[in-house]
């Protein structure tokens, strides 16, 4: 049956990064040279790559993710002190080849199946995610791809969830939102679009305005809450 909140959707919007594609998959590449740091390096480059996109907001000093993401490894890389030649460069390409988390393929087909749009929304640079959509094979059942470059400002600005909103020509409230970030997820339900938060670290509930309508542990759970 469907869920109350999520009748009538017509879209499903996801993040990128830790919904659709699993980072830590860039570090696991590199095991044979991170070895048991590569755990605390994948973590530590997350936390930065998202700090930083916050405080540029802040500072009006926007630049674009890749360029984010890859100022964050630096700052992991030197704080565990692991100085492989040519382990940077690794580790960034790999980004732009991170595997899916396996429901996903076959999440979005189900979703096409039944009528519904699907679009990624994120922060993600526009080459930095056409490469990993590319990669992943997962192309053709997406019907579009926003990055936050078109409006140079990350998210939770309200403006970048209302790029989704003109782009698919779907009212806030028919679309479908699906992140893994917590914070991601309140921030869509605080703009008005309505959100399954996908639970998949095990994380607690975030202490900020408006709260998910929804939550799984992976998007598998998503056809049902959808009534599809
Ligand atoms: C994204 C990050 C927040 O894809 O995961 O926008």
């Amino acid at each position: 049956m469907t869920h109350p909140e999520f009748r009538d959707i017509q879209a499903c919007v996801f993040d990128a990064y830790g919904t659709l594609f699993d980072f830590n998959s860039a570090a696991a590449g590199c095991r044979d040279a991170l070895g048991d740091k590569a755990d605390a390096l994948s973590a530590l480059w997350r936390t930065k790559q998202l700090e930083y996109t916050w405080l540029r907001a802040l500072m009006d000093r926007h630049a674009p993710f890749w360029q984010v993401t890859g100022e964050a490894l630096d700052y992991a890389l030197e704080t565990l002190e692991i100085d492989t030649p040519g382990l940077r460069d690794r580790l960034m390409d790999l980004y732009l080849a991170l595997d899916t988390f396996p429901e996903v393929a076959d999440v979005l087909q189900r979703l096409k199946d039944g009528g519904l749009k699907t679009a990624i929304l994120t922060n993600g640079s526009p080459d930095m995610i056409g490469a990993a959509v590319e990669n992943s094979g997962i192309a053709p059942l997406l019907d579009a791809v926003y990055s936050v470059e078109e409006v140079g400002i990350y998210k939770p600005h309200p403006s970048v969830y209302q790029m989704a909103v003109n782009g698919l020509g779907v009212a806030k409230e028919r679309i479908s939102f699906q992140s893994s970030n917590a914070w991601d997820a309140v921030a869509a339900s605080a703009f008005g679009m309505r959100v399954a938060w996908c639970n998949r670290y095990g994380q607690r509930r975030e202490r900020l305005p408006a709260q998910p309508h929804a939550e799984m542990t992976s998007l598998s759970e998503l056809p049902a809450i959808l009534g599809l």
